[in-house]
């Protein structure tokens, strides 16, 4: 065999192990059939992923992951008619797992199997169980480890319209949750203390939404994570100089609410912003941070009567649903990986484009509008 075969229809499994879930899934024509995620709690005593921790803990977890998807499937190995898995972005020990067991899967069965990239599957996650979550619309995903503001014509048409600078919204969440003695992962844990405070006690900036910014400015559409993180950091540090530990803890609840707002004004305005360039009226969320439930009445409440479209939470965080899901779709358009597939740690996100009179077009959008308002 020189090359992996044609897809011709049937289950699709799809496997994930890019960062530290382990996960797999069945998805058939009639949608999804199994999924198990296994999440690794060996990484909470250091609050924080460990690279090496997480490969082996993949590696452990594997065949009982992928035997519990095709297990709740009601399919036997056999039946599989196609492989997908996360090839990048992610951890390189972490994707070499999944990678290398989906490849001698499909290799010893004579399977079709594609690549699929971390963060478009985030994108697509939304459509795994809602048939309309289909372009065009402004997506915005929301990850440990990316914050991309996208427009989407269409399926692997990407154009960016902003990104951040330095942290990702996820990965500020985590490390704010530190400096205020929270656990690991910090997004849930700052929502669930900001539940018992207030915003506006304590006062964080909104980085990047200089009021003096128009559009076209290179600052727009971006944004930038690490400068409130030292703000809630020092204001951590300042309280506990004063106040004691115990004044520190006392605050939490109110410095968890600023925070969470502080990131909120400028999730909701950017993606304002990006509603008006676009002409969209919809918007998509993907990404473990789209599980936050104050970010949902927020985005509910402040598109200005867009369309909003969020994952259930469990295909909002790292799951294999959406990788089973997003590879099915492009075995059906005849994509698929060679037998020199490798993992890539920095994947480029395939059909992504800066977004602007450059941008790829189809004729309708010639004209100049690029999202119809439907
Ligand atoms: O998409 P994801 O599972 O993994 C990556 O691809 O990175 O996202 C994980 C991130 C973590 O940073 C975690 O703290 C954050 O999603 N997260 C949340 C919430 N639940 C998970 N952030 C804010 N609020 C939440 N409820
Ligand atoms: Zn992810």
């Amino acid at each position: 065999m020189t090359a992996f075969p044609r897809y011709v229809g049937g289950p699709v499994l799809g496997i994930e192990t890019s960062c530290d879930e382990t996960s797999a899934a069945v998805v058939s024509a009639a949608g999804l059939l199994g999924h198990v995620i296994f999440s690794q709690d060996a990484h909470e005593r250091y609050g924080g992923i460990v690279p090496e921790i997480a490969a082996r803990a993949h590696l452990r977890q594997l065949d009982d992951v992928v035997a519990g998807a095709l297990g709740e499937a009601g399919i036997a190995p056999d039946e599989v008619a196609g492989v997908g898995v996360t090839a990048g972005p992610g951890l390189i020990g972490a994707l070499l797992v999944g990678l290398n067991w989906a490849k001698g899967f499909a290799y010893a069965r004579a399977l079709p199997l594609v690549a699929v990239h971390h963060m478009e599957a985030h994108l697509y996650a939304n459509s795994v169980e809602a048939a309309d979550a289909e372009p065009p619309f402004v997506a915005l995903l929301i990850s440990g480890g990316h914050t991309l503001l996208l427009h989407v014509p269409e399926w692997g048409r990407y154009h960016l319209l902003g990104e951040t600078r330095d942290d990702a919204v996820g990965e500020a969440f985590d490390k704010v949750a530190r400096t205020f003695g929270l656990g690991f992962p910090g997004g849930p844990e700052i929502e669930r203390a900001a539940r018992e405070g207030r915003a506006g006690v304590h006062h964080l900036p909104r980085p990047m939404l200089s009021s003096t910014d128009a559009p076209g400015d290179a600052a727009w559409l971006d944004f930038s994570f690490s400068g409130l993180k030292t703000a809630a950091a020092l204001l951590a540090e300042d309280l506990r100089a004063k106040q004691g530990a115990s004044g520190l803890e006392e605050a939490v609840p109110d410095l968890a609410a600023e925070f969470q707002a502080a990131v909120l004004d400028v999730l909701v305005a950017k993606t304002r912003r990006a509603l008006e360039l676009t002409g969209c009226n919809r918007v998509l969320l993907g990404g473990g941070v789209a599980r936050n439930g104050r970010l949902r009445e927020r985005f509910a409440a402040e598109l200005g009567g867009a369309r909003l479209h969020v994952p259930p939470p469990r295909l909002a965080t790292d799951n294999a649903a959406m990788i089973a899901h997003v590879a099915r779709r492009h075995l059906l358009l005849g994509q698929q990986a060679r037998l020199d597939l490798n993992a890539d740690p920095a994947y480029p996100f395939p059909g992504l484009e800066p977004y602007g009179p450059t941008s790829s077009t189809t004729p309708s959008e010639r004209g100049g509008t690029v999202c119809t308002r439907s």
